[in-house]
């Protein structure tokens, strides 16, 4: 009776232990973006820029998994000795370029995933769900294909489009009616059009991987009423890059 008991206790101790003491933050920020919007500040950033946009980028991508304390930024870089290796997701790549592709050009085509493990990547495998390169970008491609907001925007009649602009709460209604859960929603401000762009959404999720509030993560009042204006936010549908123009087809779906 007495063994059992301490069995019993040892077990809890360690099922805590687990779940509180190794994991070192409290939810996963989900964050995409709008490919055009990244695209259009990255070309504001230097007359040589490029971007890598690609007939198939035709949903929001990743930019990123990020395990994060409430009321903090990170923990970043958990496992320094725990580098980036190609070889591991090689399967994955097409997928990859399609929906967490580097959209800034003249970097290589893995610096974004890269980038993502080391300081993301490796403070998420405290997690045995997501404890290998395998398994976090997996997981981004899962999410990705799951949290459309091409489609979820959609429904609420809000499309790319250059010249229209949206209110702040029709993006935010659109992504809380469907998920039910706070979201971040990120804007740029372009100096050259004076408008301010939608650039990213942010979903969040706990330990066990179910959706919750983003609003404890630090600077959620900035980014959801601080940086977007209420209105006046545009969803841009086309830019120009290497000489090529990319426009969101919403007919086709498609550039
Ligand atoms: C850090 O990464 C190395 C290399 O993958 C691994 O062997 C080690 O177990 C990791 N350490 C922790 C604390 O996860
Ligand atoms: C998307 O397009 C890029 C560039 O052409 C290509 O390398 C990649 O394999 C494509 N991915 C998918 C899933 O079609």
């Amino acid at each position: 009776m007495k063994l059992v008991l301490t069995l019993a206790l040892v077990r809890a101790l360690l099922v805590h232990a687990r779940s509180s003491w190794i994991v070192g933050w409290d939810v996963l920020i989900f964050t995409q973006q709008w490919p055009i919007t990244s695209c259009i500040s990255h070309l504001e950033q230097s007359s040589k820029a490029t971007c890598n946009l690609y007939p198939n980028m035709t949903s929001w991508t990743i930019h990123g998994i990020w395990p994060t304390k409430l009321g903090t930024i990170g923990p970043n870089y958990c496992n320094k000795s725990w580098s980036f290796e190609e070889a591991q997701i090689i399967d994955m790549e097409p997928y990859l370029i399609k929906y967490w592709g580097n959209i800034y050009g003249g970097e290589t085509r893995t610096s974004l995933w890269k980038h993502e493990w080391t300081k993301h990547g490796t403070c998420a495998a405290q997690l045995p769900s997501l404890n290998s390169e395998k398994k976090y970008f997996e997981k981004g491609l899962e999410w990705v294909t799951h949290y459309d907001y091409v489609a979820v925007l959609s429904k609420h009649n809000i499309f790319p489009d250059d010249v229209k602009t949206y209110s702040r709460n029709d993006i935010y209604i659109a992504i809380k009616d469907m998920f039910g859960v706070e979201p971040a929603i990120n804007c740029i401000y372009n100096k050259k059009t004076k408008q301010h762009e939608l650039s990213q959404i942010k979903l969040c999720f706990d330990q066990s991987l179910h959706l919750v509030d983003c609003d404890g993560i630090i600077g959620y009042n900035e980014e959801i009423i601080g940086n977007c204006p209420q209105l006046g936010i545009t969803y841009p549908a086309s830019v120009r890059t290497g000489g090529k123009e990319y426009s969101y087809s919403r007919k086709l779906a498609k550039f």
